[in-house]
């Protein structure tokens, strides 16, 4: 009898799975009491409904070819999408169109699992702000995360849920185009960034209707490609990798980062896209990242090139068991993973495994209580260029500008001069100021440096515009004297120097980061005049200036600010703001230098002038141009008074470190104090210099304010031989000041 019950149990538990994997009830899954009470028993039942294909098909990101000749491709993908093939797209937007898809997925699909829609919403949506680089230069975490909210909000009202950004990818090697969309070279600071934006895109709740799950990309050490050229090789130490890549993702993860995106490099001969040991001991095992990982762009594919795949079977196969979740594009997942688990090559688990995750992420952003809740087009109306979005994009903006130098104090300039000469090309471009990676930013919608000083100075102001060069820095013909001789009639001259923002970004690296084309030429040549002059640098990543540096007395670096550009730069030109910004990455006064950054070691010989066999350049000084947390200001801050409440720390205690900061000018202002610590002897070697802390306080003329910092064992630790995280006892040096040059110092002895 017993026997009997146990047969038509499992006729009747096969009878039901072929009933609902054949006629699964349209509306189901979205009823569903199980998505409140119980997520996972809710995706493991979905999951057991699905075939295999359908599986498969949630690990296939296709991208929308907006581009193609003819629609005959929409075909195909509607196809794909009512075959349950496609379980997200990338670069589709707008109500309209990611509606109509959803509605196939949804109503049409066997199951109607929704589909993901991703986009690269990196600075902004509409409301571009500024690059990514120079955001970072404003320190100001609050502002940074207000953007990626602000981008969050506008995405999302065009059917986006989730963004490939933020790009943590730490950058020593500026002639990396990629160095713009980071935060600069240091992982202190690029953590706390790649935390305040992961928490900007993600709001408080996934499952909010404005929030776009984040992407923390490139995992990882992409930034280290050897001599700065894009895609390629990387081959650093565990310690480099550990202590300065690795940091800003686990920040990331640390804050809730929803999904991690694999680097296109290999790291010392394993390609990041196969790295087992990577993406899942260290991701998923260490540091308990429980969520979405994407492919790069054709990645799994390009395991081919790397040489560590024969076939595409051989690419999917080890892109899955090293733990990448979604195929970009290359479609091999889709193609090679169905045979591959027939033939007992890959187990069920693992797309299993991979598929959960990215149900998950559905599940997460309330996908399956309401695919359709992206999909408003009043919110898409309503959303977009609010005046609210262009007012944070200004201040991010006149917070990001680093005024590099103003010797002669000739900034701010005064607004009723009578005549203005504005010179260079980029002065008038309003492609530029967008940045290498604006999505769907619109060249209307960007004031250019042009309108900003127009827009600013008095009436009775006349300002006048020469290009002088092209789009790539030659030379316009005859237009280098006609400069020159329109500056020659002016009360002062501005001139706006750099790089188009095509010049850096994705596969836009550059051998050569001086000034581009002829514009050195064109400075030296407007310098001869003795006018009043101020040079106006946009571009995407430090420059090699050092002739320019020279010959020029002020120098404002403004990076691509965004959509509010041209004002930003006139309120900082004109003094309706004081610039506070500060470099996160060095300037090297020549190519010859790079990588030079400023939490080098010491070597055995560090850079002596007086002795000859010490570590330096026969042909030009050791030290960079322009120095990690360089920037001036209209007023002049003074540091004094640095104190410790106690000369040592006991392991496991805390010590409190002070000290007075005063503005000394007659410009109220913004300062970032930054706090440095040293290791002076270690069982390895420790960097000269570590950036551990920062505060930005704001001061009026000769106000002094005490500015405090808390030093923790934590910030004494790094990995000892074995790589294991260790807090060694022994002489600290504290630094603080107004760069990682220019600070004063105090010792505290850390105790067993
Ligand atoms: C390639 C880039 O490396 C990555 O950052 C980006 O997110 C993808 N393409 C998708 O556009």
């Amino acid at each position: 009898m017993s026997k009997m019950l146990k047969i038509c149990k499992s006729w009747f538990i096969c009878l039901s799975i072929i009933f609902l994997t054949t006629f699964y009830p349209y509306g189901k899954l979205y009823s569903d009491p199980l998505q409140e009470s119980n997520p996972d028993h809710f995706i493991d039942s979905l999951l057991s409904i699905m075939t295999i294909e359908e599986k498969i098909g949630q690990l296939n990101m296709f991208h929308w070819p907006w581009s193609a000749q003819d629609d005959s491709f929409k075909t195909v993908y509607e196809k794909m999408i009512r075959d349950g093939k496609i379980g997200s797209f990338l670069g589709i937007y707008g109500v309209k169109n990611t509606k109509e898809l959803q509605k196939i997925a949804v109503e049409e699909s066997r199951l109607g699992i929704p589909l993901l829609f991703a986009f690269d919403v990196i600075h902004g949506w509409r409301t571009i702000f500024p690059v990514p680089l120079a955001e970072a230069c404003s320190w100001d975490l609050e502002t940074i995360e207000k953007t990626a909210r602000a981008a969050a909000v506008e995405a999302t009202s065009s059917g986006i849920h989730w963004t490939f950004a933020p790009m943590v990818d730490i950058a020593r090697d500026p002639r990396w185009g990629r160095i713009v969309e980071g935060s600069g070279e240091d992982p202190f600071l690029g953590s706390m960034i790649a935390a305040a934006r992961v928490k900007g895109f993600q709001g408080d709740k996934l499952d909010d209707e404005n929030t776009l799950l984040a992407c923390a990309k490139h995992f990882t050490a992409y930034g280290g490609v050897e001599g700065g050229r894009d895609y390629n090789t990387v081959d650093i130490s565990d310690r480099t990798l550990f202590e300065v890549y690795l940091p800003p993702f686990h920040a990331a993860v640390k804050a809730g980062v929803a999904t991690i995106m694999g680097a296109f490099n290999e790291i010392a001969g394993v390609p990041m896209h196969a790295n087992e040991q990577l993406l899942t001991s260290v991701l998923r095992n260490q540091w308990g990242f429980n969520g979405l990982v994407v492919s790069d762009w054709t990645a799994i594919k390009e395991l081919q090139s790397h040489g560590v795949a024969a076939d595409p079977a051989a690419a999917g196969m080890l892109a899955l068991r090293a733990g990448v979740d979604i195929d970009m594009v290359s479609g091999i997942y889709l193609t090679e993973l169905p045979a591959l688990v027939k033939a007992g090559k890959i187990s069920e688990d693992l797309i299993n495994q991979a598929a959960r995750r990215v149900l998950k992420a559905k599940h997460a952003l309330g996908l399956f209580n309401d695919p359709f809740k992206y999909h408003n087009i009043q919110r898409e109306q309503n959303n977009i260029l609010s005046a609210e979005n262009l007012q944070l994009a200004r201040d991010m903006a006149r917070k990001s500008i680093v005024l590099l130098k103003n010797s002669a104090n000739i900034l701010p300039l005064k607004k009723n001069l009578k005549s203005i000469a504005l010179i260079g090309g980029l002065a008038t471009d309003q492609v530029s100021p967008l940045g290498a990676w604006a999505g769907i930013g619109d060249t209307h919608d960007v004031i250019s440096i042009l309108e900003g000083i127009r827009g600013a100075v008095s009436p009775k102001t006349k300002v006048s515009f020469q290009a002088a060069y092209d789009s790539n820095g030659f030379e316009n013909y005859g237009e280098f004297q006609k400069a020159s001789d329109l500056v020659k009639k002016c009360d002062a001259a501005i001139v706006v120097l750099g790089e188009p923002a095509q010049m850096s970004g994705e596969a836009a690296s550059r051998a050569d980061i001086g000034l581009p084309g002829d514009q050195t030429r064109l400075i030296r040549m407007l310098v001869k005049n003795n006018k009043p002059l101020v040079l106006i640098l946009m571009n995407g990543r430090p420059l090699a200036l050092d002739e320019v540096a020279e010959e020029t007395s002020t120098i404002l670096e403004t990076w691509h600010l965004g959509v509010q550009m041209g004002n930003a730069v006139a309120d900082v030109v004109f003094g309706d703001y004081n610039p506070s910004g500060k470099l996160t990455v060095t300037f090297p006064r020549t190519n010859g230098q790079i990588p030079v950054y400023y939490n080098h070691k010491n070597t055995g010989r560090p850079p002596d002038f007086s002795d000859h066999y010490t570590s330096k350049y026969i042909d030009i000084p050791w030290t960079p141009l322009y120095p990690f947390g360089y920037g001036l200001s209209y007023t002049t801050y003074s540091y004094n008074d640095l104190k410790c409440d106690r000369r040592s720390m006991i392991i496991n205690d805390s010590l409190l470190i002070s000290v007075q900061v005063t503005n000394n000018g007659p410009w109220e202002g913004e300062e970032i104090v930054q706090l440095y610590l040293q290791d002076e002897v270690a069982s390895v070697t420790r960097p000269v210099k570590e950036l551990k802390g920062f505060k930005r306080i704001h001061l009026k003329p000769a106000e002094s304010q005490k500015v405090e910092f808390l030093i923790t064992p934590d910030m004494l630790s790094f990995y000892d031989q074995r790589m294991m995280k260790t807090v060694e006892p022994g002489k600290f040096k504290v630094f603080i000041g107004g760069s990682s040059e220019n600070t004063i110092e105090q010792t505290f002895e850390l105790m067993q």
